[in-house]
């Protein structure tokens, strides 16, 4: 949450720092604003709502031209998102300007502090009294990474900060603890961004920063220290991917490339983790064997979509490697105490690999002696550097808000990794892992064809523009896809959306059903567990009996469920577990195109930002 840029180099700063906040606004857009250093002075602008609000700021009132600037897009979390509230802020001489991400717990102490001495805060913000305890320490040491240092060891929570001062031209200087911050290095020009995507078009030479650090920048020159000032090792990396997979390439939002990138993001995550012989390499699982072999349960923590993502592979974890699995929404893991050894394999879920709910959870699992696994899409973000092993999803960026290709991903990378379990641990045969792996690299082309068929799922979804609420129904495997339809739907469309275990509906929910009601039923593949098929097929038709208008995702050449479906949508057969890989697919299009219909930002809904660097 919350989008940061830094640049100092040749050339004008505010146009890489206003092209690196629009590739950032996926963070966060309730405000937006930039600082520059011209002619030792500091210009600053901000505005409330999205970049365009700036940029017709930045049209109307130019600043003067700098080769230095820092820039930001928040996502509110002290204070309303108004101008005065808006980064960059400024101490009150106008000589130093910040940017924060994060929450800085102690703001309120610091306020009072700050107040006494006659420095009293403007805004609402917890962010605005780095400004000032940047300018005073500033004016006792003259140089502002010393300046950093020090203000950052009176901070306590999450935050990435980054700051221009006047009397230090040339210089940008950032600092990072539980929340993202990277560098790019050009060729006499630096970058500072929250994500690569900021600075993918100029370099893709990056250097992740440590937790506790501070980097001071400049267009030759990059150096970095701890808090403490000690030089700290830096850790550069090449950027895997290109500017053209931060664009929308023709689409007309993220979210639609993203969908349609999904054959080949799930092709991606399977590359190179597949022997000739079929047995699985996962090299990056560098927990030993051994221990593997002798975990005693496997518990996953994640959140929202990544979290659907751990249900599934908790059925895929249990049948495969016969291993209790546990799956926990993270915001709640750490407050019930959990029952964790060194015998317990934490598997953390994450897209981003910066949500804070989810570092917190894998931070408790690790003190209490458990071994993690990250299962993420970010090369060098905080979970995977903090986890005893890694498994990265090979999604590329994902800059929807709405999670779409990256879950697909995550599925992919909990059934190897549930496959991997047993095969270590014994509890599958060689033959039937080539089995399932077979039919794994079948999916990416499935994926395709169900999302060639999407023209009647999309006129569908424009038909109940006008619907106030819709209900999923899903068994098994189908269940979390549920949850994922409703998620999606709610996010994107703001609708009241519910998923429920379809066997379930009886106990309760069933009341809710009326004249009409549009209620999605993910149905089970006949083949393999007839029973839950035929369990769902009665479920339908009870719903359909009560009125419920019914859309019903079958397989193709299920047609015991056609005399139920007044919408059916097909999807290509798959066996039971992996039905979700293409079952999921209809439900994005479907809450893309509502949202769509119903007017709604598909990219950037309202209230949301990608990633969660809160708790
Ligand atoms: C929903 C969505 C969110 C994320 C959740 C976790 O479409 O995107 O629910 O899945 O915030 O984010 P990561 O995976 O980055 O930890």
């Amino acid at each position: 949450m919350c989008g940061i840029v830094g640049y100092a180099g040749g050339r004008s700063a505010l146009d890489v720092v206003v092209a690196g906040l629009k590739r950032l606004e996926y963070r966060g857009y309730d405000s937006a604003g930039v600082a520059v250093l011209s002619d030792g002075g500091l210009a600053a602008a901000k505005r409330a709502g999205k970049l365009r609000n700036l940029e017709k700021e930045l049209t109307e009132r130019p600043l003067p031209s700098g080769s230095t600037a820092i820039g930001h897009t928040r996502w509110a979390t002290h204070g309303a998102p108004t101008d005065l509230n808006a980064h960059p802020h400024l101490d009150h001489a106008g000589r130093v300007a910040v940017v924060h991400n994060g929450i800085i717990e102690n703001f309120a102490e610091l306020r009072a502090e700050l107040s006494l001495r006659g420095q009293a805060p403007v805004s609402e913000t917890d962010s605005e009294v780095v400004a000032h305890l940047l300018a005073e320490a500033f004016s006792s040491c003259g140089e502002l990474a010393e300046a950093m240092r020090q203000v950052s060891r009176r901070l306590t929570g999450a935050f990435t900060l980054v700051a221009v001062h006047a009397d230090e031209p040339g210089v940008v200087v950032g600092a990072r603890r539980n929340s993202p911050l990277v560098v790019g290095v050009g060729e006499g020009e630096s970058f500072l961004a929250s994500d690569v995507a900021a600075f993918i078009a100029h370099t893709r030479s990056a250097i992740e920063l440590g937790q506790d650090q501070v980097v001071e920048l400049r267009r030759d020159r990059i150096t970095v220290t701890g808090f403490d000032g000690a030089p700290a090792d830096v850790r550069p990396y090449h950027v895997d991917w290109d500017a053209s997979a931060a664009e929308k390439g023709g689409y007309d939002y993220f979210m639609l490339k993203e969908i349609a990138e999904q054959p080949r993001a799930v092709a991606d995550t399977l590359l190179g983790r597949i022997g000739t012989d079929g047995a699985l390499t996962l090299d990056e699982v560098r927990i030993p064997v051994e221990e593997l072999r002798e975990a005693s349960k496997v518990v996953v923590v994640a959140c929202g979509t990544a979290f659907h993502a751990g249900l599934i592979a908790k059925y895929a974890i249990e049948h495969w490697a016969r291993i209790p699995c546990e799956v926990e929404t993270a915001s709640e893991f750490r407050y019930r105490d959990p029952i964790l050894d060194q015998r317990t394999l934490v598997v953390a879920i994450s897209q981003s690999g910066e949500t804070m709910d989810t570092l917190m959870a894998l931070r408790h699992a690790r003190e209490q002696g458990a071994r993690v696994l990250a299962i993420c899409n970010t090369n060098g973000s905080t979970i995977p550097r903090e986890s005893d092993a890694v498994l990265y999803t090979h999604a590329g960026p994902e800059i929807a808000v709405a999670s779409t290709k990256a879950f697909l991903t995550q599925l992919v990378a909990c059934y190897l990794l549930a496959l991997y379990l047993g095969q270590v641990r014994g509890t599958q045969w060689a033959d039937e892992i080539r089995a399932v792996v077979r039919e794994l690299s079948r999916i990416s082309g499935a994926v395709e064809r169900v999302l060639a068929t999407m023209e009647p799922v999309r006129a569908l979804a424009r038909s109940l523009a006008g619907k106030n609420t819709v209900l999923f129904l899903g068994r098994h495997v189908g269940h979390p896809v549920a949850l994922e339809g409703a998620l999606k739907l709610k996010e994107l469309a703001y609708m009241h959306a519910e998923g429920f275990a379809a066997g379930e509906l009886k106990h309760g929910p069933i009341a809710l059903i009326e004249e009409d009601l549009p209620v999605v039923v993910v149905v089970p593949s006949p083949c393999g567990r007839s029973v839950l098929h035929d369990k769902i097929v009665s479920n339908i038709q009870e719903i359909r009996a009560r009125g419920a208008r019914t859309i019903v995702i079958a397989e193709e050449g299920d047609e015991v469920v056609v005399p139920y479906a007044d919408h059916l949508i097909r999807i290509p057969a798959t066996p039971t577990l992996l039905q979700p890989l293409v079952a999921t697919v209809p439900l994005q299009v479907f809450a893309c195109e509502l949202a769509t219909a119903r007017g709604n930002e598909v990219d950037q809904p309202r209230n949301l930002a990608k990633s969660v660097t809160v708790e």
